[in-house]
């Protein structure tokens, strides 16, 4: 069989047998399908899709293309959490900590930012020192230690989602249902997790713009849970504009310590514990939401979720002092402020144009090869519902280069509509299980 030959089968809408795709995604992991023709390929799956049988052997040959975690040796349960993307969305980091702290164990295996949406990879790599790729070994063994493991796929983990997912990243072939979804399950079914939470986002600043979309996304993915023996409930959230204030990196780690302290803003603050709640029912040591959220909130006020932060960070090699002194982050040398031009309330802020606008400034990749910079990034201050007043701050861009600033300009500037005074949408849309219709 040769590469071409799937590809154009697929790129004509055909289907692909059990030993082909196995056959492609290991010979791309082996280096022996090049870089182009796994991009050809993933733009014939973003326009004709795969099929049940197709995806399940696709998200399989990932799973298995490096070693599965044996976590049998941790005896408290195994939950994680994961989103789909989104602009501003840190939540992963702040409900990690609080679950673990509750006594779930939290084998969490993440990823970079993908397009316009940032990555809790990055986001972690903030920290002096901060190293998120680990050996399965080091995994375990960190996870017995502290609860909590914030890693990425390598060489050893899944490394045909570590390949592909940079790949897409850079060939517009992210916001495809069987590639998101065969991403995220790969990575979370290698975890050997006990239940999985996911964060399906909607809206502007999301892959899956609509609810309909997100929807079939959250299915997909709560179906493969239940085929592996996995139970996975999702939570659709809103993305239309950014969680929280800050887009970034550094200032994102800055304010998931902020929902560690309880002084978070709003929406994240809710978001991860409705999150975090759920996470602690599907480990079953709390049988209802609200007794979670309460255990959630003691982790918060009693600082022990802070403190276990500290311990991962310097577990894996970061500076802990950042944790309890974030002001020790990079920050970017110069800043522009975004004024609001008219008097009104804010009804719209666009989370995709902020997050563009973020990506132009440095925090995200505009080509496979790039680095992020850590300390540039965007301060949301007028989100929807708040009354502004001419000449206000709207937003606050920390950049570090002219020439970026002006491009990310053009991008933020028209994010915000300004108009009479409207309802907040609500954060949490639906919720899905495995036996829900
Ligand atoms: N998160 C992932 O891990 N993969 C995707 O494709 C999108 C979000």
């Amino acid at each position: 069989m040769t590469a071409v030959e799937l590809i154009e089968r697929k790129r004509d809408g055909g289907a692909l047998t059990e030993d082909e795709i196995r056959w492609f995604i290991a010979a791309y992991v082996a280096g022996e399908v090049p870089d182009y023709q796994m991009a050809a390929m993933a733009m014939a799956v973003f326009f004709k899709g795969l099929d049940g049988p197709e995806l399940a052997v696709w998200t399989d040959a990932m799973l298995h293309s490096g070693d599965v975690l044996d976590l049998s040796g941790i005896a408290i349960p195994k939950v994680d959490k994961h989103s789909t993307g989104g602009v501003g969305d840190k939540a992963s980091i702040p409900v990690a900590a609080m679950v673990a702290a509750c006594g779930v164990a939290v084998p969490m295996m993440s990823g970079r930012g993908l397009g316009h949406t940032g990555g809790t990879l990055d986001k972690l790599e903030a920290i002096p020192g901060f190293t998120t790729a680990l050996q399965p070994d080091q995994f375990v063994s960190f996870l017995g230690r502290t609860g909590l493991v914030l890693a990425g796929q390598s060489e050893t983990l899944v490394p045909a989602d570590r390949h592909l997912y940079a790949l897409r990243d850079a060939t517009g072939t992210v916001p495809s249902i069987p590639l998101i979804a065969s991403s995220i399950m790969s990575k979370k079914l290698a975890e050997d997790l006990d239940g999985l939470v996911l964060d399906v986002k909607v809206g502007s600043g999301a892959f899956m713009t609509n609810l309909e979309d997100a929807r079939a996304l959250a299915r997909t993915m709560v179906d493969i849970g239940a085929t592996e023996g996995t139970p996975v409930v999702a939570l659709l959230t809103g993305m239309d504009q950014p969680l929280g204030n800050e887009v970034g990196n550094a200032s994102e780690m800055v304010e998931s310590v902020a929902v560690l302290r309880g002084e978070g803003p709003d929406d994240l603050t809710e978001l991860s514990l409705a999150l975090g709640a759920e996470m602690l029912v599907l480990a079953g040591v709390a049988d209802r939401a609200d007794a979670a959220r309460r255990r959630l909130q003691t982790a918060v006020t009693s600082g022990a979720a802070l403190d276990l932060l500290a311990r991962v960070v310097e577990q894996q090699g970061g500076d802990p002092a950042v944790i309890h002194d974030p002001t020790r982050l990079p920050v970017a040398p110069s800043h522009h402020i975004v004024e609001a031009p008219v008097s009104g309330t804010v009804t719209h802020c666009d989370a995709r144009r902020i997050g563009v606008a973020a990506m132009r400034l440095g925090a995200g990749r505009e080509k496979k090869e790039d680095d992020v910079d850590p300390a540039v990034g965007i301060t949301v201050v007028a989100k929807v519902g708040d009354p502004v007043a001419a000449g206000d701050p709207m937003a606050v861009l920390h950049y570090r280069d002219e020439g970026r600033l002006a491009r990310a300009r053009a991008m933020a500037e028209p994010a915000w509509s300004i108009g009479d005074p409207v309802e907040v949408p609500p954060l949490v849309i639906e919720r899905m299980g495995p036996l829900s219709p």
